[in-house]
């Protein structure tokens, strides 16, 4: 039943009920991505199980997520039951053997799982403006806020920081949109709310840093095997819109990280998008637009995107069609919508003269599905109509102890569970506003203007990747000026980072205002650190 180079996926059985031929997937065609559909309780979660353990045993790192806590049980030995065992029996799998997997469990909130954490300025202004529910306008002015931190390196970590920048931008307001157009005080402050929320969502855990290490989603064993990912997503599905975003955003992560692979032999990495259908609901249509070329291009990166969802109508037309690899769990079909649905289903196999594809989708048993991938040349097998096999990782979750150990033990234990606040948008705002305060008053006073300064070049070095094109940067104007002034009044006049030297009702310049101001010539010594955003408004890795 086993064989090199394929994942053994189950049996295929005729009319008849005799059992015939095993189904495979080819890890050739690993990235040409695939779909998982079915009804609730009809083994969707099983498949995606196995699946992950053969792409696991091939070397083949994977990431899913975990939406009912389920899945958890693939990071320990199977038990012996009585069902696995007939269904291992009724399929001639002979070398039926429980096995566990090498398993880092991941938790957006740090709960379940080593924190995933990524960047504001990482996650982009398109990505962000879907995750709250922007207005155009909004949008508009997100991307300007956005514009305005890129062209300064003002790096945007955590949400603090953009909302440190949305309130200087709600001060400057009248001169960004002569420069911009239309930036008014109350949209800004719209989305300051709208950021508010995010917070009370909890998903300011999300931002900051540490970020995510593609590498350590990539990672194999020393015996060979991928490592499997697992999000813990039962507390983040109650937020949809987030859960749908990080993903997005992980998936355009790899896009724009990875070099081309062409072809490989097998894929390098497997995402398994599990609920996919909130990726698509009510999306705008540039997003899914962009979503299509993502999953279109990163085929040729070695990434395998395989979606997880009830009815393939969850998928829009263009993604559908580049979803190489299918396995169709039993579909409800009472009502003609629901007939609707599975007749789209049944089309969209290569048929089988043996068997109707309609009726056979509606009449499926629990962990049975109609199996089609691709085969030599990339042309879709016929149709089968098969018994999935048995997982030989365990059925069901992990206690809590259990994924404590395996928490403990990760070779990622301590990399990504403390907060790290290096300097960003928040300190240096509040410093400069500081500093703004101080140099008018000075310039008031007196004639010699002295601003005591420190260097604003941000301590740490880009995000942990390394290859960022972040610098070590400063910021233009203001910063290297201030820099490069002798301080002569000593250190008296520093600004220390704790002393507040705002004036209630003092007249202050903001930042913004500053940037807007010197924006020529900040234009010419950005030159060459200017951030490059990629298909889905992430930072672009420049390959
Ligand atoms: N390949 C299989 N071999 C043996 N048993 C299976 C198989 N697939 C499914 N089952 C049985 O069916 C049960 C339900 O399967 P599963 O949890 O995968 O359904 P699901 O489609 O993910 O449901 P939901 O939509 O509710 O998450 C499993 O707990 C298991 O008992
Ligand atoms: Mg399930």
């Amino acid at each position: 039943m086993l064989q090199e180079g394929k994942i053994y996926l189950g049996t295929s059985r005729k009319p008849d009920d005799t059992v015939n031929k095993g189904e495979y997937l080819d890890l050739k065609y690993g990235n040409r991505h695939g779909l998982v559909t079915g009804a609730t309780g009809t083994g969707k979660t099983v498949t995606l199980q196995i699946l992950a353990e053969g792409f696991s045993n091939a070397g083949v790192p994977v990431f899913c997520a975990d939406i009912k806590g389920d899945l958890s049980g693939i990071a320990a030995i199977g038990e012996p039951k009585d069902f696995l065992a007939r269904r291992a029996e009724t399929i001639g799998l002979e070398d039926y053997r429980f096995q566990e997997f090498p398993v880092i469990f991941w938790d957006l909130f740090g709960e379940k799982g080593h924190r995933i954490r990524t960047t504001v300025s990482e996650m982009g202004p398109l990505l962000l403006s879907r995750l709250m529910n922007l207005t155009d306008v909004q949008e508009g002015i997100l991307n300007i806020a956005f514009k305005l931190a890129d062209d300064n390196g003002l790096a945007l970590l955590d949400l603090k920081d953009l909302q440190a920048l949305l309130a200087d931008m709600g001060a400057s307001a009248g001169e960004l949109s002569t420069r911009y157009g239309n930036v008014t005080k109350q949209s800004v402050g719209a989305i300051q709310r709208g950021l508010l929320v995010l917070e009370q969502q909890g998903a300011a855990s999300f931002f900051g840093e540490p970020a995510l290490k593609i590498a350590d989603i990539m990672r194999t064993t020393h015996d060979g095997r991928g490592a499997i990912s697992v999000l813990a997503a039962d507390r983040l599905m109650m937020n949809p819109r987030l859960y749908a975003t990080f993903l997005l955003w992980l998936m355009s992560e790899l896009f724009e990280e990875l070099p081309e692979v062409g072809d490989p032999d097998r894929p390098r990495l497997v995402f398994f998008f599990d609920e996919a259908h909130l990726l698509f609901d009510d999306a705008p249509r540039v997003l899914v637009e962009r979503v299509e070329q993502v999953v279109r291009l990163i085929r040729s990166k070695g990434v395998g995107i395989y979606f997880v969802t009830q009815n393939p109508l969850d998928v829009p037309e263009t993604v559908l069609s580049q979803l190489g690899n299918r396995i169709q769990h039993a579909l409800r079909a009472y009502t003609p919508r629901e007939q609707k649905a599975v007749r789209i289903a049944a089309e969209t196999f290569r048929p089988n003269p043996d068997f109707d594809a309609f009726e056979a989708i509606t009449t499926l048993g629990t962990g049975e599905a109609l199996v089609s991938t691709l085969q030599a040349k990339g042309i879709p097998s016929v149709v089968e109509r098969t018994l999935i096999r048995p997982p030989s990782s365990r059925l069901g979750p992990l206690a809590e102890g259990e994924r404590a150990g395996v928490i403990a033990l990760s070779p990622v234990a301590g990399q990504y569970d403390e907060d790290l606040d290096r300097e960003s948008a928040f300190e240096i705002l509040n410093r400069r506003a500081e500093q703004a305060a101080l140099a008018q008053e000075q310039e008031a006073g007196q004639d010699d203007r002295h601003a005591g300064a420190e260097h604003d070049g941000p301590s740490a070095s880009g995000r942990s990747g390394g290859d960022v094109p972040r610098g070590p940067w400063t910021l233009p104007d203001f910063g290297d000026d201030d820099a490069g002034m002798d301080d002569r009044n000593g250190s008296s006049r520093s600004s220390g980072r704790g002393d507040s030297r705002r004036r209630s009702g003092y007249q202050r310049q903001t930042v913004t205002e500053v940037i807007i101001k010197s924006a020529a010539r900040s234009a010419a010594t950005t030159l060459g650190r200017v951030l490059v955003r990629g298909i889905l408004g992430g930072l672009s890795k420049g390959r």
